[in-house]
């Protein structure tokens, strides 16, 4: 089956749910047993539910997996992963512009537990060998494009130099969803999302999952999230169901929508530089098209006036664009990353990661572009 078509029906049997054209909500703790070591397929939620069943195995068929998993939340979900896979002592190689919340729980939390944390530039992947020369390495944790520069690394090299080291590998495809990237095709060993963004689609959820290659990775992954239990409840998991089925033609409409965005705020006065994985001059265009199947609908720029008035002054006027800490749903958002996502980095840091005061970050809409044009280039004009 083609994506659009696997989207609507894969991992669901009507027939074993009454007929039931959607899958049912198992709003429940517990299922019965009628005797003691009866062998039932489920007994606890925490354990295993039969509505976050079917999103696990929708996830991992979406993403060519064996094994799917559902997090009360992104972050969540990466701290589950990261929890069985790295133990004191063990060193976690993280892109330079992994998420920020991400980066926050490298170097407040997992920093204090006794886990080396090195963030790479890994956007020449030669970058890696040095890295993997200096020290044994334990996971790899990749994302692209990245947040919120949109920047891209190379899948397929990195994998194939950290498989040469033993090293597992990991991947936030968040940006990407798995409409257009299946980094477990391209070697990762897991591939997450923040189904928050694009999978859910309707700003209406929190949560997290992910997808595995093979068993040995699923088994210790399921253990943990079973004794952590910061696992997604029945009514989200619908809600994400019901939002993977329209994922294709909405993102459809978000790349449409930002391919134009991106040309237009090109020509526009106020602003300096746009980043889009779409855009010919875009820094890794050629890896985009190679890597990618589309390039998303989340458009950032720089505005000539780099600093936080300026920067608000556009949030302010923007009457049809909200300003939100989250991307991917249906409606356009703007984000200010150097006080959102990113207000936990230093500001040598972000200084250096290029998370300007005069940042913006949209995430396109499916609205009509006319409309998200004009309030956007009206709120530019204040800034010009
Ligand atoms: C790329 C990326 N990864 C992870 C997360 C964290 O997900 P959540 O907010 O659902 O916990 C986010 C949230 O913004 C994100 O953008």
């Amino acid at each position: 089956m083609k994506f659009a078509t696997e989207a609507i029906h894969t991992s669901y049997d009507h027939n074993q749910h009454n007929r039931a054209i959607m899958p049912p909500i198992y709003q429940n703790s517990m299922f019965c047993m009628h005797e003691i070591g009866e062998d039932i397929p489920y007994r606890y939620s925490r354990v295993a539910n039969p509505t976050r069943k079917t999103l696990e195995d929708t996830i991992a068929a979406l993403e060519h997996g064996v094994a799917g998993f559902a997090f009360a939340s992104g972050m969540a979900g990466i701290d589950t992963i990261w929890r069985t896979f790295l133990r004191p002592g063990d060193t976690i190689v993280a892109v330079a512009d992994i998420y920020g919340g991400a980066y926050d729980l490298l170097t407040e939390v997992y920093a204090q537990w006794g886990i080396k944390v090195i963030f790479a530039d890994l956007t020449l992947p030669e970058n890696l060998d040095a890295v993997l020369a200096a020290q044994p390495v334990k996971m790899l944790w990749l994302e692209t494009p990245s947040n919120p520069l949109l920047r891209l690394v190379d899948i397929a090299a990195l994998t194939q130099k950290a498989k040469a080291h033993g090293v597992l590998v990991g991947l936030d495809n968040t940006f990407a969803t798995p409409y257009l990237q299946n980094p477990l095709d391209l070697g990762c060993d897991i591939v997450f999302h923040s189904a928050t963004k694009y999978l859910c689609g309707h700003s209406d959820v929190l949560m997290g999952v992910a997808a595995v290659k093979d068993e040995a990775v699923a088994a210790p992954l399921r253990t943990m999230l079973m004794n952590t239990g910061a696992v997604a409840g029945p009514m989200d998991c619908a809600l994400v169901l019901r939002g993977i089925k329209t994922l294709a033609v909405r993102m459809d409409r978000h790349q449409y929508n930002a391919a134009i965005l991106a040309q237009r705020l090109q020509a526009h006065p106020a602003i300096e530089k746009v980043f889009y994985p779409g855009l010919p001059e875009h820094e890794h265009h050629a890896l985009a098209q190679r890597q990618m199947r589309g390039f998303g609908g989340v458009v950032s720029v720089y505005l000539r006036q780099d600093s936080r008035a300026a920067a608000n002054s556009v949030i302010k006027n923007l009457q049809l664009v909200q300003m939100a800490s989250s991307l991917g749903g249906v409606e356009s958002l703007v984000n200010h990353s150097a006080s959102q996502s990113h207000s936990g980095m230093s500001r040598a840091l972000k200084a250096q990661l290029g998370i300007r005061e005069g940042l913006l970050r949209f995430s396109t809409g499916i609205e009509d572009i006319e409309d998200i044009w004009a309030d956007i280039n009206q709120a530019l004009n204040t800034v010009c």
